[in-house]
């Protein structure tokens, strides 16, 4: 597989189809495990989301709901330090065990704002599941329960995550190329 350009940036193969959606087998059977018995309602943040929360859900063999919310924190490659909620949930959380769905977590910002305006609505449980997890740049303490794969300080494009709203529709992982 060779390189793509997208605007100014050139990308580099990353995260293969197979092995994107081997994680995401995964996580399923985890989630299905940990919340038999229980309804999940999930709620996704887009629009980075919108490709894993349809494999995801496709796995889940469990009865659930889904709903979204729409934030953004980040501008071109870089983190703002501010989140912005675009539109929020219309519906009522309270009592619900909700799991909320992100693309990537990168610093936390995002999802630790969004954590804490939830857990303010009483669900019944809250979780975190994210395709991709920087860990290396996480600065926040909301726990993060399930990730399918862990990256390093790469910035990535492809399956839902953009560069400039674009590189979205690409069905696999690609990483920005570094100058050496
Ligand atoms: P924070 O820092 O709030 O960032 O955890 C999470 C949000 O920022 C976006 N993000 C990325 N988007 N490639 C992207 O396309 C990346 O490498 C990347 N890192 C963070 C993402 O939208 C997420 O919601
Ligand atoms: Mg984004």
């Amino acid at each position: 597989m060779s390189s793509i350009q997208i605007k100014d940036l050139t990308f580099v193969p990353y995260i293969s189809e197979p092995e994107l959606l081997n994680a995401i087998d995964s996580l399923a059977q985890k989630i299905n495990a940990d919340y038999k018995g229980r309804k999940i309602l999930f709620v996704g943040i887009l629009n980075g989301v919108f490709m894993f929360a349809s494999d995801l859900m496709k796995r889940i063999d469990l009865e659930c709901e889904i709903s979204f919310v729409k934030l953004s924190s980040y501008d071109g490659t870089h983190s703002t330090e501010r989140v912005k909620q675009l539109f929020g949930l219309t519906e009522s959380i309270e009592g619900k065990h909700v799991i909320i769905l992100e693309d990537i977590v990168d610093t936390g910002l995002t999802i630790e704002g969004l954590y804490n305006d939830l857990m303010k609505q009483n669900p019944a449980s809250l979780d975190v599941c994210t395709l991709l997890f920087k860990p290396e740049k996480y600065t926040k303490t909301t726990p993060i329960r399930y990730f399918a794969k862990t990256i390093g300080h790469a910035f990535v494009v492809g399956y839902g995550l953009d560069y400039d709203g674009f590189g979205r529709n690409i069905p696999s992982i690609y990483k920005l190329k570094t100058k050496n």
